[in-house]
């Protein structure tokens, strides 16, 4: 697996120590707010799970899983609720735990979902953003890193399903990406 990576983006020490610094600014800003953390599967697991364990207030756990119709899904924006939240939301303080924010499609949409919902608030926590990519408004309110335009894995995030238990976020040799039918950019 090691053979695979070109470079390493972010250490395991950085997200280390920057979720720690975001889970305890959240603890701060939710004290007595007793939020609901909405993971994003898949990617965003390995980041919820560290994340949360640095907030020593009462909060609770749920995931939503989506998927984009098709392969065009990007562009169309068309997304499919494959889990639903298993939460009444309803009058709730919610905070949306991403693994990484691209086009912004996801994330737009499912806060569109929440709201409707009626949640006293909503907010986002993402591990990473790639502003250059974003193609409808998408904003964390906590964010670990600002990265470039490359396709990154580890720490939860996939390249076919594979490289998501790599402790740091890498990039992978062009050739790995190369061997895929599937160009980098229209995974989801
Ligand atoms: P968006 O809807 O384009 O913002 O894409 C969000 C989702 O695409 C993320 O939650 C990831 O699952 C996936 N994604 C986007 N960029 C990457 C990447 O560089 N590596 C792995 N997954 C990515
Ligand atoms: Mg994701």
């Amino acid at each position: 697996m090691m053979s695979d990576i070109k470079e390493i983006l972010i250490t395991e020490e950085q997200i280390q120590e920057k979720v720690k610094e975001m889970g305890e600014q959240i603890a701060r800003d939710y004290r007595d707010k007793n939020p609901v953390l909405v993971g994003v599967l898949n990617g965003a697991f390995v980041f919820l799970a560290d994340l949360m364990r640095h907030l020593d207030i009462p909060c609770t756990v749920d995931f939503v899983s989506w998927q984009s119709y098709g392969k065009d899904t990007s562009s169309s924006g068309v997304f499919r609720i494959m889990k639903d939240l298993e939460t009444n939301v309803e009058s709730k303080h919610v905070l949306v735990v991403e693994d990484i924010i691209d086009t912004g499609l996801t994330l737009h949409y499912l806060l569109d979902t929440i709201r409707s919902r009626k949640p006293a608030s909503v907010r986002v926590a993402a591990l990473l953003d790639k502003p250059s990519r974003r193609r409808i408004e998408a904003k964390a309110d906590y964010l670990g890193f600002q990265i470039p335009d490359y396709f990154v894995v580890g720490y939860g995030l996939d390249f076919a399903q594979e490289y998501r238990n790599l402790p740091f976020i890498a990039v992978l040799k062009p050739e790995i990406y190369a061997g895929s039918d599937t160009p980098p950019d229209e995974l989801e």
